[in-house]
């Protein structure tokens, strides 16, 4: 096990290298980012699930507590992205912060929170398409073979995940100028389109559906701690908290961003912001215009169409209107996700933690293609295969545990390197980081016991890796790091 640091001073000469990332995102540009990676799938289809499953109509209140545990984790990401601006997120911070083994681990933890992630939203998007064609495409060509229709027809391999990952690694592969361009217009239409529904569901609320407010305990299938009640709510919200992530991906474009230090903490924090108050208001419409029961049964899929077609009379075409919005939402998520992985990779490949296949740069693009080429096999074989509950809850496992790391590693770096230059600070240290490392906890542990399972397995196999291949391979073997700028990208 290696505790070894990489020096600060290293990473940021990497970072202010003029050969290196294009610097051309704004504030805006990164709210814009942000939104594009957060609504997505955790939004149109998690939340119909939380209220089912655990929260009822206290739903509203799960999204508060999921925002809190991600305001106190975005705090401490904006101290980091702001000192550290560079490629790579919490695995980068964490290097210099707490070692090369934590870094690997948050590292190897990022892949559950952008690769599942992307996996997860795109499995979604599959499932979108078909509504939209009125189910014509065959079950077993857009289900995973774990997967049985109520007919007995099992899925054989998800065809349209596949489709909408391979047209994205596509873009990635040319570069992240198209990309943002893609991504500000899907942006709009998603904002859009959420604001349409709370406006125009506003009135179709039947107060009579929001009582009682949580679950009752004594409700069948309730019963465990996070099934009712408070519990519930808290269960809820480790299920919608999935709605959140993405507002750390901005803090992975650090490098690609003008001035990293007045407009990432803006970026982070408003990103978090608008999305908060769009859920919310959001919850309490779809929990008033739908029974949180029928989540369960008739409008398990496709939650929201099915919400405005059965109780929003007069409104099919916006059912349609909103099926539409949500698949080019979920492609934004989808792109934004992986241009997260591919950049966690290019730095852990520089480091010499992974193999230097990761970071080679396409002749022409300067783009990490053979990174998102090798992603999307990855990506694509799960999203063909799986379900997209048990990638979700992984995605969710897993982005909150890098977010406990990086809640202490701000408390440790406080004390290591108290001189620092910090352009942004995040308030009330120690408190608000173990504020955040507590929250973000008890929502993994309020997570099914089968998903914990496999996220531990997953570690296990990371520990496998880093001991027989990365630590070896490490550049601070090598003494190399001092040597190495960061090579130019974009
Ligand atoms: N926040 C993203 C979504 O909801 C991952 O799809």
């Amino acid at each position: 096990m290696s505790f070894r640091r990489k020096p600060l001073s290293t990473l940021l000469a990497q970072a202010s290298d003029h050969s290196g990332l294009k610097r051309t995102l704004t504030a805006k540009g990164l709210v814009a980012l942000g939104i594009g990676a957060i609504i997505g799938a955790g939004l149109f289809v998690r939340t119909a699930a939380a209220s089912a499953e655990a929260a009822g109509p206290a739903v509203v209140v799960s999204f508060i507590v999921a925002a809190i545990g991600c305001a106190f984790a975005g705090l401490c990401y904006a101290e980091f992205a702001a000192m550290i601006p560079i490629a790579g997120s919490a695995y980068t911070y964490s290097y210099v912060t707490m070692g090369e083994f934590v870094a690997w681990v948050i590292g190897w933890s990022l892949v559950l929170e952008y690769a599942l992630g992307a996996t997860t939203v795109a499995i979604a998007w599959s499932e979108y398409l078909n509504n939209l064609f009125n189910g014509a495409i065959p079950y077993q060509w857009c289900h995973s073979f774990l997967q049985t229709s109520p007919e007995g027809v099992r899925g054989i391999v998800n065809g349209p995940a596949l489709l909408v990952l391979v047209l994205i690694t596509l873009v990635l592969i040319k570069g992240i100028q198209e990309s943002a361009i893609v991504n500000a217009i899907i942006v709009t239409v998603k904002v859009a389109i959420v604001i349409a529904f709370i406006a125009i569901g506003w009135a179709f609320i039947n107060p009579a559906f929001h009582t009682p407010f949580t679950i009752p305990a004594s409700t069948p299938g309730h019963e465990g701690l996070f099934q009712h009640g408070w519990g519930g709510v808290l269960g809820g919200a480790s299920i919608v908290f999935f709605a959140f992530i993405g507002f750390d991906a901005v803090s992975t474009a650090a490098q690609e961003t003008r001035n990293p230090a007045r407009d990432m903490p803006r970026g982070i924090m408003g990103s978090l912001a608008i999305c908060t108050v769009l859920y919310v208001l959001f919850g309490y419409v779809i929990t008033g215009v739908g029974r949180w029961q029928e989540f369960l049964t008739v409008g398990k899929e496709a939650s929201v169409a099915f919400a405005i077609s059965h109780h929003m009379p007069g409104y099919g075409w916006l059912a349609t209107l909103v099926t539409v919005a949500i698949l080019f939402g979920f492609t934004s998520v989808i792109l934004v996700m992986l241009l997260g992985q591919s950049r966690v990779f290019f730095s852990m490949a520089n480091d010499g933690l992974l193999p230097r296949v990761f970071s080679d740069l396409h002749p022409s693009f300067r783009t990490p293609y053979k990174c998102n080429m090798i992603l999307f096999l990855f990506v694509g074989v799960l999203a063909a295969t799986l379900p997209g509950d048990i990638t979700g809850d992984l995605t969710s496992i897993g982005t909150l545990f890098a977010f406990v790391l990086v809640c202490i590693g701000v408390i440790i770096m406080r004390r290591k390197q108290p001189n620092a230059h910090r352009p942004f600070r995040t308030p009330f240290v120690p408190l608000f980081p173990i504020l955040g490392a507590v929250w973000c906890f008890a929502m993994i542990i309020a997570l099914n016991h089968r998903s914990q399972l496999v996220a531990f397995m997953w570690m296990l196999g990371g520990l496998v890796i880093y001991f027989s291949y990365s630590r070896r391979h490490s550049k601070l073997n090598r003494d190399e790091v001092e040597a190495v700028p960061a090579p130019a990208i974009r």
